[in-house]
């Protein structure tokens, strides 16, 4: 049996809530169809946004969307996307399947979108492809409540008031499709483009996220730290993060692997790839302390989630998988070492939002469903803004095939600010329920609420004829004991049991 200790005085610091982030690109069908309907469309919609979406992301306290990309954002020119919608520019979408981008969704449209979400913005910028110019112009559209010619532009195609931004990416991916740079030539370009990303409000300035390495790309984060933070330690705001990408390809990038067809293996290959995160977050932290001890520059994992191939039948480019319970495993684990680490990780987006790669919500035509993920996310969402508290699993065991060991349970443990713990534990396993005992060093807990997300099969999904296979539902498997509780996870499940006095 496996004992969790909690120590209910030990707050070990605040789990962000954008933590909980996600992020939509102009990719497939994510922000067409997706979300954005047009209002004309049949779909119930208020201003072009489907309502079921909206609905159903407003439920997960969605604290913050990163758009338009992803390596779309470093072909994106925002002129191309505000004003009259008939005379928006049409572009080739290059990156994702070779389509027709008509622009109808620009910077206005995310802009009502986030404020339907009430979540906060986070705009990717082009330094790929773009000039310093544009970069300044876009920052000065979006936040400049004064007399300017891009504030007046903006008030023309009818926003008087200013947006707030609250993160801007200087770059995506810039080691690859984001213009193939090296750090040291990436690192020179941040600095230059940073510097006219300006503060128009200088209460809530906008928060600079640079470039950072894919996976265990090291050398990407040395370099980069070296040449643009060891410069901008001079400046409050010069760089406020660095980006880390991590998707779970449990075949490897090449040939990737099916969403819902798996064995023994790649169930394990799969989880123990999702706990890779936490040595990659290590790593990378390290680097970073080199150069900035003192924490200032947070890390953002703005893309991250598993990433199969393709579902039969779809067009490849536009990356539509399915979603099963393996999902919301990689969802779980990924979630609390995130929470684990949260002195450094101030930033997280799952991706993407809808009908791409790890998806919360998957649309066909008007139907929508809520995929494992979903729930998974809405369970986690009482972490967000809560301290995360000192806990410490022992006696788990580790289980897998003889490549792939995994730990048998994961977990992370939180208070909120009205005095609820949130526990939140993965079984791993493919076949084998686990106990777990687990111990409070406070006295006088009782049970709130306790959920639970697995599947009569592993293999599950929610489909459009069968969207509720997969739900969020009771959890029932616990017994009070002296100062804690025993728990009895079901195999492949992830659960939340929730505490107050
Ligand atoms: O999320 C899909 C793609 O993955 C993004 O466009 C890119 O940044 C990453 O390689």
């Amino acid at each position: 049996m496996a004992k969790l200790v909690i120590n209910d005085n030990k707050k070990l610091g605040r789990i962000e809530p954008e933590i909980y982030g996600h992020f939509s690109e102009h990719l497939g069908r994510c922000i067409y169809e997706g979300i954005y309907v047009g209002e004309d469309s049949p779909i119930p919609n208020k201003n072009g946004m489907r309502t079921d979406v909206v609905e159903a992301l407003k439920e997960l306290k969605i604290p913050v969307l990163r758009w338009p990309g992803g390596c779309f954002a470093d072909e994106y020119h925002w002129k191309d996307g505000i004003g009259p919608k008939e005379g928006r520019k049409k572009m080739v979408n290059t990156h994702w399947g070779g389509v027709v981008e008509d622009n109808s969704f620009g910077t206005h449209e995310y802009m009502e979108l986030c404020s339907q979400l009430g979540c906060k913005t986070y705009v990717n910028g082009n330094l790929g492809s773009g000039t310093v110019q544009e970069m300044s112009e876009w920052v000065e559209y979006m936040t400049f409540s004064g007399v300017s010619p891009m504030a007046d532009m903006r008030k023309k195609n009818g926003h008087e008031e200013a947006w707030s931004v609250d993160y801007f990416g200087v770059g995506n991916e810039n080691w690859g499709c984001g213009g193939n740079m090296t750090p040291e030539h990436y690192a020179n370009e941040y600095r230059r483009y940073q510097t006219y990303v300006r503060n128009y409000n200088e209460e809530k300035p906008i928060k600079k996220i640079c470039c950072g390495p894919n996976v265990e790309d090291y050398f990407w984060t040395k370099g980069v730290m070296e040449t643009a933070f060891s410069h901008a330690e001079q400046f409050d705001g010069f760089m406020n993060g660095l980006s880390l990408h991590y998707y779970v390809h449990p075949e490897g990038f090449e040939i990737k692997g099916s969403a819902t067809e798996f064995d023994a293996e790649a169930w394990y290959k799969t989880l123990g790839k999702a706990l890779f995160m936490d040595t990659l977050i290590t790593r990378h932290g390290a680097i970073m302390d080199m150069y900035d001890p003192q924490k200032k520059v947070a890390m953002i994992v703005d893309e991250w989630g598993t990433w199969f191939t393709c579902e039969p039948g779809t067009n490849p480019g536009f990356l539509y998988q399915q979603n099963t319970v393996r999902d919301a495993l990689v969802a779980g684990i990924t979630l609390n070492i995130f929470n684990k680490h949260c002195d450094r990780v101030k930033m997280a987006n799952l991706a993407q939002m809808v009908n791409v790669l790890q998806a919360v919500l998957l649309t066909e035509g008007e139907k929508m469903v809520k995929t494992p993920t979903y729930h998974v996310m809405h369970m986690y969402r009482h972490h967000q803004g809560a301290s995360l508290l000192a806990s410490e699993l022992t006696d788990a065991e580790y289980i897998g095939t003889e490549e792939w060991k995994v730990p048998k349970v994961t977990e992370s443990v939180s208070l909120g600010e009205d005095g609820v713990i949130t526990v939140t534990l993965n079984n791993l396993s493919i076949e084998e329920p686990e106990k777990v005992e687990m111990l409070l060093a406070g006295e006088g807990y009782r049970v709130l609420e306790a959920k639970i997300v697995t599947g009569a099969d592993l293999h599950d999904y929610n489909d459009f004829d069968a969207p509720e296979k997969v739900t969020e539902k009771d959890f029932k498997e616990y017994k009070e004991m002296g100062r804690g509780f025993e728990l009895t996870l079901p195999a492949g499940s992830v659960v939340e049991i929730r505490l107050a006095r």
